[in-house]
């Protein structure tokens, strides 16, 4: 199958030794019916020249961020638009470097802030440029820009030495887009319910009980299901907006009993539903209209039970459909969580500890075990909470096969 048919690849190429192979690359890419076009910066054209690469793209190499003889401007925002998937190859120290803080001083970078494509790089340099700490640092900055690393095999080298830095070859740079492509037709046609955030629980008209989660595990889980090709329903608590991918549905809900709404109006037609926010267990009973005046030494708030929204859902869910939910534990915590997932009738549920340090609210990593049920636990590492949504994703994909 050819999954790169039709598709819009923007190759930039920098000015480093392994830019020869990338040729051989275009010729990959447009065997399999891509539409190809290539950015090279000023030193990919000292190293391999625009002719062969226009050739064989068959598609003229944009160099210039202005055509000196014409005066004529490139239009980069154009480019990047047009592009439905930018990468740069070879990329250079340089480039990653200029990439990570946002410098445009040549069209491929121009072109890399105006693409609102995917964007993959695949780095080469010499084994010491790869580990030092500022080239780990940006690789760091661009992951979180959601920018996918091809990261380099070990190797020979261009400067005689061999250690990690040598660009992936053609063929598995081929095989990492076209594998892309076909994960994004995994979850084609089907709908995926998420909450996310903490929920806001009104006192009076100023004040409310909440709690800090962010959102941001729920927002990644998100991502990765769109990237398979789900479409994606968010009910998020109020969380920063530009957190959420802007491809879902997103519908916004402060309190528990809202947030209840909104799933139980989408639920029938979902397939996966993923419960991943912090829901206040209680809510104050009375909410008084007036802002509550300063009194006394003491203040009471009588609070009563928030529904559940997991063990809601959990009840009425048929047998196509997928419950996840989510048990952040701090004792016992296997225990604690299969009972839990038995109790709210959830298919399986994603167990974080608050006792393994880089697990928890507002991080950016997280530790988990995954609990089937088949009541298996899988342990994962401490890794990304990118990484570890798409465990939990590539998890519900083989889940949802057997059901
Ligand atoms: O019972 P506990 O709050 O630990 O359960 C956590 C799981 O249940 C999470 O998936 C959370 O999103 C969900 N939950 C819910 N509604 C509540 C409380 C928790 O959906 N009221």
């Amino acid at each position: 199958m050819k999954l790169l048919n039709n598709k819009k690849i923007l190759l930039g190429i920098c000015g480093g030794i392994a830019a020869y192979k990338v040729l051989s690359l275009i010729r990959l890419l447009k065997k399999d019916g891509a539409e190809v076009r290539v950015i090279m910066t000023p030193s990919a054209v000292e190293f391999i020249g625009k002719l062969t690469a226009a050739t064989l793209a068959d598609s003229p190499v944009y160099s210039e961020l202005a055509d000196p003889d014409s005066g004529q401007w490139t239009n980069h925002v154009e480019l990047g638009l047009w592009a439905d998937l930018f990468l740069v190859a070879p990329a250079t120290a340089s480039t990653l470097s200029k990439m990570a803080s946002g410098m445009s001083d040549n069209l491929l970078l121009t072109t890399y802030l105006s693409a609102r494509c995917p964007v993959f790089v695949a780095p080469a340099m010499d084994l010491d440029m790869w580990a030092h700490p500022a080239t780990q640092k940006n690789l760091q900055i661009l992951r979180q820009q959601n920018v996918s690393v091809l990261e380099p095999n070990e190797g020979e080298l261009a400067s005689g030495l061999s250690g990690k830095g040598r660009m992936q070859e053609p063929e598995e740079i081929f095989s990492a887009l076209s594998g892309f492509y076909s994960q994004k037709q995994i979850l084609k046609g089907k709908n995926v319910l998420i909450t996310l955030g903490p929920t806001q629980e009104a006192l009076d008209p100023v004040r409310f009980i909440s709690n800090h989660s962010t959102g941001k595990m729920g927002a990644e889980i998100a991502r990765s299901f769109l990237e398979m090709g789900a479409g994606v329903t968010i009910v998020a608590g109020p969380v920063d907006k530009n957190l959420l991918p802007s491809e879902a549905r997103i519908l916004h809900v402060k309190s528990a009993i809202d947030m209840l709404d909104a799933c139980e109006l989408n639920f029938s037609q979902s397939d996966v539903i993923v419960l991943a926010a912090a829901v206040a267990d209680y809510r104050p009973a009375q909410v008084s209209e007036q802002k509550i005046k300063k009194s006394g030494e003491h203040l009471s708030i009588e609070l009563v039970k928030n529904p559940d929204i997991a063990a809601t859902l959990g009840a009425k869910k048929r047998k196509d459909q997928f419950v996840l939910g989510f048990a952040l534990e701090t004792e016992n915590e296997l225990e604690n969580a299969h009972a839990k997932r038995i109790r709210k009738n959830l298919d399986a549920i994603v167990l974080n500890s608050l006792n393994d340090s880089g697990a928890g609210f507002a991080l950016d990593t997280n530790k988990i075990t995954l609990i089937s049920a088949d009541g298996i636990a899988h342990p994962f590492e401490t890794k990304s909470k990118k990484d570890v949504a798409h465990d939990i994703t590539r998890f519900v994909v083989q889940q949802i096969q057997n059901l």
